[in-house]
């Protein structure tokens, strides 16, 4: 049986295809058959997927599905669920009525939440129809945990420590709300920062497969790009143990 992890948001634009390229390209390169189904009309993922394989740059482990009307999102994991070991499911923003297909699929449902108001607003909602759910079904422990993920964070406040003073270059009004989102939506210990490499990835292709291209070049500027894909490998596997240990964050400010 798959681990199937689902992503959801009601909001395009908060990292849930980010977060998809990140995990399916640590599952597949530790060696793990990973299936990812794209539900996305834009075909983010199977674009990103395409253009690796052009680049030479795609792992034989992940395989990328989309749906269609005699394939349905059922008949793909029924498929794929004794051949990969982990399957992903990519979303667009959508309602509530496809949250209930998913979370009956998923073993685990993730939403990344950005530091916006709208982003935070959204993330709260999602997070009470997922408790009204569990309250209305018949066996609460079939509907799976739903985890927030801090996606796009700015790099200044990956370690701030709680009552210490703002760091220049973030706003008031941003500081005060990542802690909302840490105190209030209690999200998962790895926070992804905002990055231009994650947008390179999506450009290039798998982030196993860049390492290995870039390791095989001996400048400069490739020696310390290497350093940064290594770093988005190191959060991707954190990331995905996160997941499956539910570490919450948890913060401490001396009080
Ligand atoms: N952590 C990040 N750092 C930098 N850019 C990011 C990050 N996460 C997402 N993006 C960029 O933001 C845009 C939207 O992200 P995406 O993952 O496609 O969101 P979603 O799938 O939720 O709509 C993309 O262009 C992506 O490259
Ligand atoms: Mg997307």
């Amino acid at each position: 049986m798959a681990n199937v992890i689902g992503l959801m948001s009601k909001k395009g634009g908060a990292g849930k295809s980010t977060i998809v390229k990140l995990l399916s390209s640590a599952m597949a390169h530790a060696g793990h058959k990973c299936l990812v189904i794209d539900l996305d009309p834009n075909k983010d993922i199977l674009t990103w997927w395409a253009v690796s394989k052009t680049n030479n740059l795609a792992e034989d482990n992940l395989i990328v599905r989309t749906v269609s009307p005699d394939r349905d999102l059922f008949d793909l994991i029924d498929e794929f669920d004794d051949k990969v070991k982990f399957i992903i499911i990519d979303t667009k923003g959508e309602g509530v009525d496809f949250g209930v297909d998913l979370a009956s699929v998923a073993d685990v449902l993730i939403i990344p939440c950005l530091n916006a108001k709208a982003d935070i607003d959204r993330t709260k909602e999602t997070i009470s129809w997922h408790k009204d759910l569990k309250a209305r079904a018949e066996d609460p422990s079939k509907i799976p945990p739903l985890h927030v993920v801090m996606s796009r964070v700015n790099p200044q406040l990956l370690t701030h420590v709680k009552g210490t003073p703002k760091p220049v270059g973030v706003g008031a009004r941003e500081l005060e709300r990542h802690y909302e989102i840490i105190d209030q939506l209690k999200p998962l210990d790895i926070m992804v920062p905002e990055k231009r490499i994650y947008q390179e990835i999506e450009e290039r292709g798998t982030l196993g497969m860049i390492i290995k291209e870039h390791g095989e070049k001996t400048d400069g500027p490739s020696k310390s790009k290497l350093r940064q894909f290594e770093a988005a490998m190191a959060l991707a596997i954190l990331l995905g143990n996160c997941i499956f240990e539910e570490r919450k964050m948890s913060v401490t400010n001396g009080s």
